[in-house]
């Protein structure tokens, strides 16, 4: 059973520039609430309650003022720094301690997850004993991303990153689930072309030992991810749509906290006052109205 996070939220937000010059990405807003709430909400619908978020050197703080701990969430959010983006991997060994004997899921801070199979996934996922899993989801543009062909049997047969030719469309997405394993496997990673440690070389470690293994949000499910500033407007977009249709947040982390039983009426509370006078807070009051308890 997995019971701890990574968030990894530094990076340089090259592709964001000048944006991202003073701000780091997750902080920005998708929509109505900072990326990072997105991320968070995924661990949190898992049933992750021991959360480690990796940011940039020198932006703690701003990170603290958005997220201050966890017990408005009934969580755990403990946070460190990267001094600079050695790539995906490096979240192992900074989260080395954190981690300790057990198992850990990683997500990425800038990934966007919807769906209605979605919990329901996640749920199989943290159930991991040993090996590792990720998530795969069809995209249009499979030359951006890791990419893994598999045979009739849902089995991982090749994993690629960036592919030229067009192998499969299916994307390995930036939320991972590892055994205690991945701390020693880091240790052999090597750094690539680019300079950097990479993800792909850690999957195929697992795969090279038979045990990476795959899931599927299927096609009603919504993968995004927020890198670019199209990425970022589109998913803003796309969040901004479907929660004014419905009248129903996505990612807010009070709701999904209070729906797994972990906080209370008091707490909701407490965030609204935190909050402030926004919509954010007025759609946790009308919340907890129709969810007296
Ligand atoms: P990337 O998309 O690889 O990098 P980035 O977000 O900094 O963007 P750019 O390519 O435009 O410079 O990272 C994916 C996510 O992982 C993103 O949320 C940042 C985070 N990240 C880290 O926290 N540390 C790292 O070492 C790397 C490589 C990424």
């Amino acid at each position: 059973m997995i019971k701890k996070g990574i968030i990894l939220a530094g990076g340089l937000g090259t592709r964001m520039s000048p944006v991202t010059k003073a701000v780091n990405k997750q902080l920005l807003p998708i929509y109505d609430k900072p990326l990072i709430y997105y991320p968070l909400s995924v661990l949190m619908l898992a049933g992750i309650r021991d959360i480690l978020i990796i940011v940039n050197k020198g932006q703690l703080n701003q990170f603290k003022k958005v997220l201050p701990n966890g017990n408005n969430l009934g969580i755990k959010i403990s946070f460190a720094e990267q001094n600079y983006p050695k790539g995906l991997p490096d979240a192992f060994n900074i989260g080395k301690s954190f981690i300790g004997n057990d198992n850990v899921a990683l997500i990425l801070g800038d990934n966007f997850f919807y769906g209605q199979s979605l919990t329901e996934q996640l749920k199989k996922c943290v159930k991991l004993k040993s090996g590792a899993t990720v998530i795969l989801h069809p995209v249009n543009n499979p030359s951006s991303y890791g990419v893994a062909c598999i045979n009739k049997k849902n089995k991982i047969i090749k994993i690629i990153e960036k592919p030229k030719k067009n192998i499969s469309n299916l994307a390995i997405t930036g939320l991972y689930f590892f055994d205690n394993k991945v701390v020693n496997y880091f240790e052999t990673l090597k750094p690539s072309k680019r300079n950097e440690l990479e993800i792909v070389d850690l999957l195929n470690i697992y795969k090279r030992n038979k045990s990476l293994s795959c899931k599927f949000l299927g096609r009603g499910g919504a993968w995004l991810d927020a890198g670019s500033i199209k990425d970022f407007y589109e998913t803003s977009a796309f969040v901004a749509a479907l929660e004014n249709r419905q009248g129903l947040k996505i990612a807010c982390l009070e709701e999904i906290a209070f729906n797994n039983k972990w906080i209370k009426k008091k707490e909701v509370l407490n965030a609204v006052k935190f909050y402030g006078k926004c919509d954010y807070s007025r759609y946790l009051l009308n919340f907890i109205k129709k969810n007296n308890s």
